[in-house]
């Protein structure tokens, strides 16, 4: 068999989960065509629910977290299911590094989620490059490395924040995991453990663009020298087609796409509302009634994604009312939607990815945070980057119909919408420029191409 000739092998290793299997899957075909070798590995599970029968130009394989029959629903808990993460991933990931040993092409570097330190720990014992993917924002990795290094001291009780390079932040504005003291303690530990090895990893990566977050990136980049490489969103949805990055995705959910894209074309530009709140977040019964009547009361067209587990939540009335004025679907193509013109307005839970693939195809937001990294993505939406409007949450915890109404209306209507708009759609042009060729984030993927070769 011939040997082709490749600058490098990459294994990269995603955390398993939807928001962090595709920036991970996007950046390894923008690296193939660069003309490194991509081999892209998930868990056993994911393999058997996302079923990658083709990765174009990337290669697929494996690893374990021991749980390959149900994934995370087979683990006891978030504790166990991240330590029998930790201890099947390590040890797979080292059959997999010595699999490929005596191959024409053995790894060169792993590039591993910056939620699964341990991953760094095995590259080094295989003398590989090691490479920390930070899938979220610049600001919210650095927050955490804040907290990490007993800069911040925790539980965060007082009010503003200053963290250098960032926005004063309330508390509101602030990770979940540390404005909720003691929500989730395993996920807060997860979070802080991305730097317990980070400044042994030859390369720091992450999921963002310098003008998107420049302040972040620079103060954070004195302590943790890094390279921002995003928005790794397939290039022909910011207008310039770069070699080898088809339009393919991984989802961990079924997709019910033709009946909601070809409803979201027959509707006039800029008229539609698209609603949707990822992969995790779960909404109260109460939340969802006032949701659904909130959309209603605003009298827009609307395409509402609405996980099936989350389905028996929607109100009955709600749903025999809505006739065609809009689709509620249980996981549409996102992308796609987002870069229809009929989208006006992306009311969101504020994910990393729904937040930058929306600024990306230039589309405002209002931002409904729910946990994790939303709160501090809303806070920048709202305040830094002007692109949308973020609810305000009533005495009894929950963001009633009429906030939501006016909400969607401010983005939808009148002067403030047109100014969001119009910021959105400078931040695509941005965007554009910095994965084109020369821009900020190109030098940087060409900067750890380079060094990746082998000389
Ligand atoms: C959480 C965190 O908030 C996020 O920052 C993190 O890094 C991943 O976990 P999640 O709920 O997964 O977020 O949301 P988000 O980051 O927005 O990712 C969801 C992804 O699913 C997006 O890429 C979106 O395009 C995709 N999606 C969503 C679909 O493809 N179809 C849908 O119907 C809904």
């Amino acid at each position: 068999m011939e040997k082709k000739a490749y600058r490098a092998h990459v294994l990269a290793l995603p955390y398993p989960s939807q928001g962090h299997v595709n920036p991970m899957l996007q950046f390894s075909k923008r690296l193939t065509s660069k003309g490194i070798k991509a081999t892209y590995a998930t868990t056993v599970f994911l393999s058997h629910t996302m079923k990658p029968e083709s990765l174009g130009s990337v290669e697929f394989d494996t690893i374990s977290d021991g749980c390959d029959q149900g994934g995370f629903s087979e683990a006891e808990s978030i504790h166990d299911y991240l330590k029998r993460l930790e201890a099947a991933g390590s040890k797979t990931l080292a059959e997999l590094i010595i699999k490929y040993k005596n191959s024409p092409h053995p790894f060169d570097c792993v590039m591993y989620d910056s939620f699964l330190p341990w991953a760094l720990d095995v590259a080094k014992q295989f003398g590989l490059v090691g490479a920390a993917f930070f899938t979220q924002a610049c600001a919210v990795n650095y927050i955490y490395y804040y907290a990490h290094h007993g800069l911040l001291s925790l539980p965060v009780s007082s009010e503003p924040v200053s963290i250098p390079g960032l926005p004063l932040l309330q508390l509101r504005d602030m990770p979940s995991f540390i404005y909720v003291a003691g929500s989730y303690p395993f996920y807060f530990q997860m979070v802080l453990s991305q730097f317990s090895n980070s400044y042994k990893a030859d390369f720091v990566l992450v999921n963002t663009f310098y003008n998107l977050e420049h302040e972040a990136v620079d103060s954070m980049s004195k302590v943790s020298p890094l390279l921002t490489i995003g928005p790794t969103i397939p290039s022909m949805y910011l207008d310039k087609r770069v070699e080898n990055d088809e339009d393919y995705d991984l989802n961990l959910f079924k997709l019910d796409s033709s009946s909601s894209t070809e409803w979201l074309s027959t509707k006039p530009p800029g008229s539609v509302v698209y609603v949707s709140f990822g992969s995790m977040a779960n909404l109260s019964v109460k939340q969802m009634e006032e949701l659904a009547w909130g959309i209603k009361q605003s009298n827009f067209y609307f395409l509402w994604v609405v996980r099936s587990s989350e389905e028996a939540k929607i109100p009955n009335k709600f749903v025999q009312e809505m006739g065609d004025k809009g689709v509620i679907a249980n996981w549409i193509p996102q992308m796609q939607v987002l870069a229809s013109k009929s989208v006006g307005c992306f009311f969101t839970h504020c994910g990393w990815n729904s937040t930058i693939e929306a600024l990306c195809l230039g589309v405002p937001m209002v931002a409904m945070p729910q946990w994790t990294d939303q709160t501090t993505d809303a806070k920048f939406v709202e305040d830094v980057w002007k692109v949308g409007v973020r609810v305000e949450v009533d005495e009894n915890g929950i963001v009633n119909r009429d906030e939501i109404e006016s909400c969607i209306r401010q983005v939808m209507e009148g002067e403030t919408g047109k100014v969001m708009k119009e910021n959105a759609k400078k931040w695509k042009q941005l965007a554009i420029e910095a994965v084109s060729e020369g821009g900020s984030s190109d030098k940087n993927i060409n900067e750890f191409v380079s060094k990746l070769t082998r000389t």
